[in-house]
């Protein structure tokens, strides 16, 4: 009965009217000419922002391998005002990739590894030297635990002002990001810097304890990116 209703038919199967046909097709026509010319400028705006980092990654340094955080834990970070020190302790494991199969060689071999975090511009502590590693190819890659612990003495001005201000505004969104960088050479090549971002969830004082002892924030993991030299 309902079905039948004369005003059901004739939403069904009448065509749109030609106002909204209309209306329709200027929709279409503004959506393809904001599209043509919006593409050529997101793709200039790409390029600019890429070319500085893809360029070298692409001509100078072809085959080398990116490190990555597999995990990473942040126990302390907290700023002294008054003694503009800036307490510290974290740890991470970094993975190394062995990468395709390549002929003549079983694995890759990194030396010289060094790595030292940065937070808000301050370098924490002096770079911590690893061991060298090999990475299977074909492997899991290669991992290699690091820890940095202490007081990083910050000169009063801008820089404290600035570490002031960043875990401030990091503790109130509830993430601190910490910036590790990496520098290591491949199979006894050049020396590779890469910068990796570490971003936790604010460590909590653990209640009641005394001790002083924090929960800490981890961090699942995240690979890390060329960077150009000129940290440590
Ligand atoms: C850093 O934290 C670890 C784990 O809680 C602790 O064993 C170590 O003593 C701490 N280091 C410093 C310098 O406080």
């Amino acid at each position: 009965m309902y079905l039948h209703s004369p005003s059901f038919g004739a939403m069904s199967t009448e065509p749109p009217s030609p106002e909204s046909q209309r209306r329709r097709q200027c929709v279409a026509a503004t959506a393809a000419a904001s599209a043509a010319c919006f593409a050529p400028v997101v793709v200039l705006l790409a390029v600019l922002v890429l070319a500085p980092s893809l360029l070298p990654r692409l001509l100078l340094r072809p085959h080398h391998a990116v490190p990555y955080i597999a995990s990473a834990e942040l126990r302390v970070l907290s700023f002294d005002a008054a003694a503009t020190a800036l307490a510290y302790n974290l740890s991470a494991v970094l993975r190394f990739d062995g990468g395709p199969p390549a002929p003549g060689l079983r694995s890759r071999r990194f030396t010289a590894i060094r790595a030292a975090p940065f937070y808000a511009g301050q370098e924490l502590g002096a770079a911590v030297a690893l061991p060298e590693l090999a990475a299977q190819r074909r492997g899991g890659g290669a991992t290699v635990p690091v820890a940095w612990a202490g007081v990083q003495r910050v000169a009063p001005g801008r820089g404290a002002r600035a570490v002031a201000s960043a875990l401030a505004r990091e503790r109130a969104r509830g993430f601190i990001s910490v910036k590790v960088a990496v520098r290591a050479a491949q199979d006894g090549g050049e020396e590779s810097d890469f910068a990796c971002v570490l971003s936790f969830p604010v460590p909590h004082k653990r209640d009641g304890s005394g001790s002083g002892g924090a929960t800490p924030g981890v961090f699942d993991g995240g690979s890390c990116a060329d960077a150009v030299r000129r940290e440590f």
